[in-house]
């Protein structure tokens, strides 16, 4: 809570009448300064910190899934009883805090210690050593859940970034709109590696993956020994082959480093082209419009994202983005990129002093095709994670696995995925076997408009809209023989986590 805030709701110190709880039921009142949210399940009455640890949602607007929360902004979920972070994109616990309960009123008490509960170990004996190849969302999340489930061993995480792990989202959001200071990008602070017994290496490239000798080299040459292995090298932007695309004022997007290069150049620009009305091209065009550049948006398809979302909520998109001032040239292309214009296909031409590439990302699976694992569209991994090879486990961006509610091999670039694909890979390391089996998730903002998006939708062939989507209220269910694949939301959290939980249910 912000210094100056004033704690809202009933002091839960004092009680409340359990009559005010219904059962299913939550409620916002505070303890001394802390927000608590109390929840009630099945008679059993909870307290825990009423924000999420992600990004401060609001969970009192979320739901409650057994004795778990469910974070209404990203789908987080927390244990109501330990205030453990079950799934990402939070990383950090909530607080919780002792109920008491009298007559017919709760109390609540002193905040408890919260501790991680690993799960049981498993028969077999923990690797020695494990290497994790990307710190990116994967990577990342495999080693915190390794050491959250009390793994002794080395964990060794080499990164070719120069940066440690940090918060990709806001790349292209906040922090290029120059409305979150950098403090907020890193996961974790530096001290976190040390502390944690995580060896993060930066700015180190693997070269090669050895199978056999189970070893990975370095770009510089050294070797690296493993007992398992976490390829979670995740993807790279694509850059179109133009004339002009390798000239200085051309960026794309992925490291932080892009990002910081895009805000120094942004300060000297006047017009930029956003090549590409994908999600990243769209959210640099609204970060670059609040740090007031002119933009224009070129990009081959009649409406912005309507291969995902469809026709209406594309319309939406593009006409957010107008009100905000954007010009749109759809149905084009670029040809050649000059110094200060951007020349299109069509034969028109357009002022620019920035450009950026957002034309969608490929996998970084060289390393994995070179060491002879198999690819099909990304690295192929079973219901574990683990590749063909084993002890070798691929997560994130690159890795295409068997989903069980669409029956269907898939890879998605989501952030949320890639974290939950990382904590797996790391139970699985240890022996855990546990499938993979989250529904896919992701956000995307425009502005002040989050939407988010549950399941996965290749095609189909029913498109149900509720609410209004013009308005900005609304959810879409995408349809095959019947059946819900996935849905988009605006401003629809609940429905959209309660879509989330039955699709949980269901297989192909
Ligand atoms: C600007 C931006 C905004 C995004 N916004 C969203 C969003 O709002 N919602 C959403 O769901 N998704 C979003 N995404 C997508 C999301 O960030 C990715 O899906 C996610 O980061 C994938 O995680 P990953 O671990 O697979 O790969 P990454 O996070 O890309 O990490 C890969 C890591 O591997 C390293 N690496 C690669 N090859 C090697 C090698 N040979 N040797 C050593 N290290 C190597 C890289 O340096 C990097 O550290 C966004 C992506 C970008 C770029
Ligand atoms: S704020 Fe809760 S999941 Fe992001």
């Amino acid at each position: 809570m912000a210094d100056d805030a004033k704690p809202t709701g009933p002091n839960l110190s004092k009680g409340v009448s359990l009559a005010d709880l219904a059962d299913g039921g939550m409620l916002v009142g505070h303890v001394g300064d802390d927000e608590v949210l109390l929840a009630c399940r099945s008679g059993e009455v909870f307290a825990v910190s009423a924000h999420c640890s992600h990004y401060h949602g609001p969970l009192a607007e979320g739901l409650l899934v057994g004795d778990t929360v469910r974070c209404p902004w990203h789908h987080a979920c927390f244990s109501l009883r330990t205030g453990e972070p079950l799934q990402p994109p939070a990383l950090g616990p909530i607080d919780c805090w002792s109920v008491e309960q009298h007559d017919d009123k709760v109390f609540v008490t002193e905040k408890r210690e919260t501790k991680p509960t690993p799960r049981a170990r498993p028969a077999s004996s923990p690797p020695g050593r494990i290497v994790i190849v990307g710190g990116g969302a994967a990577g990342f999340a495999a080693a915190e859940m390794l050491r959250r489930q009390d793994y002794q061993g080395d964990i060794v995480m080499l990164s070719d970034d120069d940066a440690a792990p940090v918060d990709r989202p806001n790349l292209s959001k906040d922090y290029l709109a120059g409305t979150a200071p950098e403090e907020w990008v890193p996961l974790r602070g530096d001290d976190f590696y040390a502390e944690n017994g995580i060896e993060l290496r930066l700015a180190a490239h693997v070269a090669a993956v050895d199978l056999r000798a189970r070893e990975v080299t370095l770009g510089g040459g050294g070797k690296v020994p493993y007992d398992r292995l976490l390829l979670a090298t995740g993807a790279e932007p694509v850059r179109l082959v133009l004339p002009g695309a390798d000239l200085p004022h051309v960026y794309t997007l992925r490291s932080l480093a892009d990002s910081r290069a895009i805000i120094e150049r942004a300060k000297q620009a006047r017009r930029v082209v956003v090549i590409g009305a994908s999600f990243i091209g769209l959210e640099v065009a609204a970060a670059l419009r609040a740090r007031k550049l002119e933009v224009h948006v070129v990009a081959p398809e009649k409406r912005p994202m309507e291969r995902i979302l469809g026709p209406a909520m594309g319309d939406l998109v593009r006409s957010l983005h107008e009100e905000h001032g954007v010009a749109f040239h759809l149905g084009e292309s670029p040809a050649a990129i000059e110094a200060r214009q951007v020349r299109l296909k069509s034969g028109g031409a357009l002022d620019a002093d920035l450009v950026i590439m957002g034309v969608g990302v490929k996998p970084r699976t060289a390393l994995a095709e070179k060491a002879g694992l198999k690819l099909d569209r990304g690295v192929v991994a079973n219901a574990l994670l683990e590749t063909g090879a084993p002890g070798v486990f691929a997560a994130g961006d690159i890795v295409r696995w068997p989903d069980p509610h669409t029956g269907q091999a898939i890879r998605v670039e989501h952030w949320v995925v890639a974290q939950r694909q990382g904590q797996t890979a790391a139970l699985n390391m240890l022996g855990h076997g546990a499938a993979f089996d989250a529904v896919p998730f992701f956000w995307s903002q425009h502005y002040d408009v989050p939407i988010n998006y549950v399941g996965h939708a290749e095609a189909w062939d029913e498109l149900a809209v509720e609410g209004d989507i013009a308005g900005k209220d609304c959810l879409v269910r995408y349809k095959v023989r019947g059946r819900t694949l996935a849905v988009a939301s605006i401003y629809r959290d609940v429905a959209s986590l309660e879509a989330e939980v039955v699709m949980e249910g269901e297989r192909a």
